[in-house]
């Protein structure tokens, strides 16, 4: 059977991976309120589509942090893309290539950093890092992604402890006994025996430490996690260049807003003066719609990725990626919008409760 929408690929993910692989990737934190609320949100909010606008040609590019896409459409980071394929990161950096969209590679991405650079090298890649305790491996990591080109650093925020996922506690989850962790030093630096580790996120990490990032990296900062006004402004204040609202797809803190719900606050505080984007339940190109309608300039994925790699590794990818972006143009014309630009909050309603 065709998998035609990306929740088909959901439902074949799920009886494709083995139980602990697929909890560790649909799971969220405690109760998973927000994480089903980040997919509810969406759907809470109608379409005001215009007609008569000779919409013969929609020009669904847009640019982010100077860089053009092929759609406002991006894949979040997510560790371990080879618990669902082989080949992992290198597939999904070769899909995001194909498809002329950004790649924001985590820092527990189960290949080398190296190597996804090598298997894509012409697409347009960011990394994303969890902050670590030592500042020399942040120094190291970040100058490693420097120079394989990487084009911003995404620091994430919202993870000063992982959030409390129950499913992985019951199905005793152990990352290392998988094999998944790697060295997070240079090549050079490591022991002759590979050391698998995961040093956890440094807990510690406060506003003022920005500066100490920006004096190390030329790259633009950008801000993941981040949902509320007062850090919205915070953000401004210490000259990032991006903000992500993203509650992590529910994996942190439940009962935070919907990332969808989120958005407004936060794009509201930074006027325009810094790009905004959004990761957390878009599934549709509706979805994507309304996430621009709000002000995001680009959304990221984060679990349909890894669907499409258990379905066909690259190919996988880069069917959930056209079928996202197929469906964001049809959302564009039947609402009547030729460009980017021309999407805006008059397309949308909240209807009454
Ligand atoms: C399996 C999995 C692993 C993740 N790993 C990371 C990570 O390494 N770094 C990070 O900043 N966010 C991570 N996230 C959060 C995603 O970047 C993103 O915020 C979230 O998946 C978006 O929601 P969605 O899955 O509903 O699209 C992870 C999410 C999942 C589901």
């Amino acid at each position: 059977m065709s998998l035609v929408c990306l929740a088909d690929f959901q439902a074949h993910a799920r009886e494709r991976l083995s139980k602990s692989t697929w909890d560790f990737i649909d799971g969220g934190a405690d109760d998973c309120f927000t994480r089903d609320d980040n997919i509810a949100a969406f759907k809470r909010i109608r379409l005001r589509p215009r007609f008569l606008r000779d919409v013969s040609e929609v020009d669904t590019r847009t640019t982010i942090q100077g860089k053009e896409i092929s759609a406002p459409i991006g894949i979040a980071p997510t560790g371990f893309h080879c618990l669902t394929w082989p080949d992992g990161e290198m597939s999904t950096a070769r899909a995001a290539q194909a498809a002329d969209i950004c790649y924001i590679t985590s820092t527990y991405a189960s290949c080398s950093f190296e190597d996804i650079a090598t298997a894509a090298p012409r697409g347009l890649r960011w990394f994303q890092l969890y902050a670590q305790p030592d500042r020399q491996l942040n120094k190291q990591l970040i100058h490693r992604a420097e120079s394989l080109g990487f084009k911003a650093l995404v620091i994430t925020v919202d993870v000063p402890v992982a959030g409390n996922r129950r499913q992985d506690i019951r199905n005793n989850l152990d990352l290392k006994t998988n094999l998944l962790l790697k060295d997070l030093r240079s090549p050079k630096e490591r022991n002759p025996t590979p050391r698998l580790q995961m040093t956890p996120v440094d807990p510690s990490i406060c506003w003022n430490d920005l500066s100490w990032f920006q004096s190390i990296t030329q790259l633009p900062i950008i801000l993941k996690g981040i949902l509320t006004k007062e850090d919205a402004e915070l953000a401004m204040k210490h000259h990032v260049h991006g903000i992500i609202v993203s509650n992590h797809g529910g994996r942190q803190l439940d009962e935070v807003a919907a990332s969808i719900d989120a958005l407004t606050e936060v794009v509201t505080a930074v006027q325009g003066k810094i790009e905004v984007y959004l990761d957390g339940g878009v599934r549709t190109g509706n979805d994507v719609l309304k996430a621009l309608a709000l002000g995001a300039k680009c959304v990221f994925i984060g679990r349909p990725i890894l669907w499409g790699l258990a379905y066909k590794g690259e190919h996988g990818v880069q069917e959930v990626l056209n079928i996202l972006k197929k469906e964001f143009r049809t959302s564009m014309t039947l609402t009547g919008c030729r460009s980017i630009a021309e999407i805006n909050q008059n397309l949308i309603q909240f209807p009454r409760l």
